[in-house]
């Protein structure tokens, strides 16, 4: 399968020079031009507007020990236990100690986290907030707001700061291609990046270069490669891609988590899924088949508050079974809350609202769906990647924070932690401006992928690489892709619809070749002809195009 190393695009008729470009608009990219800010110029570019990405959805909060009676220790485990072996002890650290602070540093940008319900005590916690518990922690450290509109609060802050401090935002602009230029010793170093300004139907007006002494990747996940997604329809992996056309490697592409209960719809429900938030277990919710059987109970000591992956893996266990005839969703039972729900949940109770349903008195249908990618650009949690000037920090990012499969409600917390830590350092010290050269005409293999043919990619992603793989799903799946990787073709226009489309595909392509390699299961990787996690396996995988646009899967080195 041979895919495109350049996006096809109009050449360049304008140049804008910047000490720092964030592609990005959610918490990290936000975090990180915040950061960096007072110092420096910086432009935030967005391919829609601020609040398009995952952030703004996000419900259940930001993980961060503050109760006393909790501990660093606590949270350190809860998150190596949820990765499954895969993650970097010291990352994790570093995450967890910082964590607390950068929650206390949100609410002093004025963020409005929910203060404590009255009967739940907390001695010696010495802020009014409130924190709730969701799957895989062993301790009540989930803060949230609005109860369920958690990340919203969160966009909103950093909106309102980034904005109030001055920070640049060109909405509606895609990024294309990375400029890489060379560094004073010759080596590869990235000076900048091609971008697309559209209009609002996401046509090409005008393409351009923005140089930079350093680009920080902010862009979010590729939950939109899968039919079935909590992720808003701006998530297709662009900066992701973005980085394998640059030749960076991308690690643990394998490892996408399932949410394990998004608003079931009905059959055939494509695209964002309403989320019904981890949270409402949290409170005590209880997972039920059609025939009124328990779920988790005997599955795993933490039952229906088991790490994602165990919950979202039994489930699709228990629907294969199909009990009642059922084999395409199960149920959550809520009804213990009454009319407490629509208080703590405002946000799923007006989704279930909108299907008709009351959770106060009737069991939510609930699925899989896919969620967050554990796996990204590999990264350390400062941003530095491997190539000098390219910097990336959130979900984009594999920092080694998730391993396996990332602890409920710790990549809000990432996002801010690493957006705040590179622009604090690029404020600090930039790297030395690369060379960069004149501009070579395409060498004519910038084709893109119809659009048209995206849903052929996104419905065999989800029939063969979902929460259950085995080998002979997954060849097949990437039969399908090596087939519509050969109908990219020099007659696809440039828009923000073929560019997204070819996005997706290079991102499928690298996920299913991860998931044909590793022959085990492990956190959210999950193979129903590998059953067992094997300790060969405890290692990372790295994806890379190489440079005739070949995917290369090959074992990843310890660190960046
Ligand atoms: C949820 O609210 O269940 C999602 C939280 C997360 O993905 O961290």
């Amino acid at each position: 399968m041979v895919l495109p190393r350049r996006l096809k695009a109009p050449a360049p008729t304008w140049q804008r020079d910047v000490d720092v470009v964030v592609l990005g608009s959610g918490a990290a990219g936000l975090s990180a031009a915040l950061a960096v800010r007072p110092v420096r110029s910086v432009l935030v570019v967005t391919k829609g507007i601020l609040e398009a990405g995952s952030t703004q959805w996000a419900q259940g909060g930001l993980a961060g020990v503050l109760d006393p009676a909790d501990s660093t220790e606590n949270h350190v485990r809860d998150t190596l236990v949820a990765g499954a072996g895969l993650c970097d002890e010291d990352v994790v650290r570093q995450l967890v100690d910082e964590a607390p602070t950068t929650i206390r540093y949100l609410m002093r940008l004025g963020a409005a986290f929910d203060p404590s319900h009255d009967d739940v005590p907390r001695p010696g916690l010495d802020i009014d907030i409130a924190l709730t518990r969701e799957g895989g922690h062993s301790h009540d450290r989930i803060v949230h707001s609005g109860g369920d509109r958690s990340g919203a609060e969160v966009q909103r802050t950093l909106d309102q700061s980034a904005v109030g401090a001055g920070v640049e935002v060109m909405n509606h602009t895609f990024a294309l291609d990375l400029v890489v230029g060379r560094a004073p010793d010759g080596s590869p170093q990235v000076g900048g990046v091609r971008v697309a300004r559209l209009d609002e139907d996401g046509a090409v007006q005008s393409v351009g270069t923005i140089t930079a002494r350093a680009v920080v990747i902010a862009c979010g996940g590729y939950g939109q490669v899968f039919a079935s997604t909590s992720n808003p329809p701006a998530v297709t992996g662009d900066g992701v891609a973005l980085a394998l056309r640059a030749g960076l490697p991308i690690r643990d592409a394998e490892f996408v988590q399932f949410h394990p209960t998004v608003l079931w719809r009905g059959p055939g429900a494509r695209g964002q899924q309403a989320l019904v938030s981890e949270a409402v277990r949290g409170e005590g919710a209880i997972l039920y088949d059609a025939a009124g059987e328990r779920i988790m109970q005997g599955i795993h000591p933490q039952e229906d508050l088991a790490p994602r992956d165990v919950v979202s893996a039994a489930i699709s266990a228990r629907m294969a079974l199909a009990p009642a005839g059922v084999d395409d969703h199960v149920y959550l039972d809520a009804t213990h809350m009454g009319e407490r729900f629509a208080e703590r949940f405002p946000s799923i109770f007006a989704a279930c609202r909108e299907i008709g349903l009351d959770p106060a008195t009737e069991r939510i249908p609930v699925a899989p769906a896919a969620h967050y990618s554990c796996g990204g650009i590999t990264a350390d949690l400062n941003g530095t990647t491997t190539l000098p000037g390219l910097f990336a920090v959130g979900e984009v990012s594999s920092t080694g924070v998730h391993g396996a499969n990332r602890l409920a409600s710790n990549s809000l917390t990432e996002s801010i932690v690493a957006g705040t830590r590179v622009g604090r350092d690029l404020a600090w010290e930039l790297p030395v401006p690369a060379r960069i050269a004149p501009e070579k005409v395409s060498s004519g293999a910038d084709v893109l992928f119809d659009p048209d043919r995206l849903r052929e990619v996104s419905t065999a992603m989800s029939r063969h690489v979902g929460v259950v793989r085995d080998a002979t799903g997954l060849a097949s799946a990437m039969s399908t892709l090596g087939t519509l990787s050969r109908a990219t073709n020099g007659g696809v226009e440039p828009s923000r619809d073929s560019w997204e489309a070819t996005n997706l595909l290079t991102i499928a392509s690298a996920v299913v070749s991860a998931a044909l390699e590793r022959t085990e299961s492990r956190g959210c990787h999950r193979r129903s002809d590998h059953p067992g996690t094997e300790p060969a396996w405890l290692r990372h995988l790295e994806v890379v195009l190489d440079p005739s646009g070949a995917v290369d899967v090959r074992p990843a080195p310890a660190s960046v």
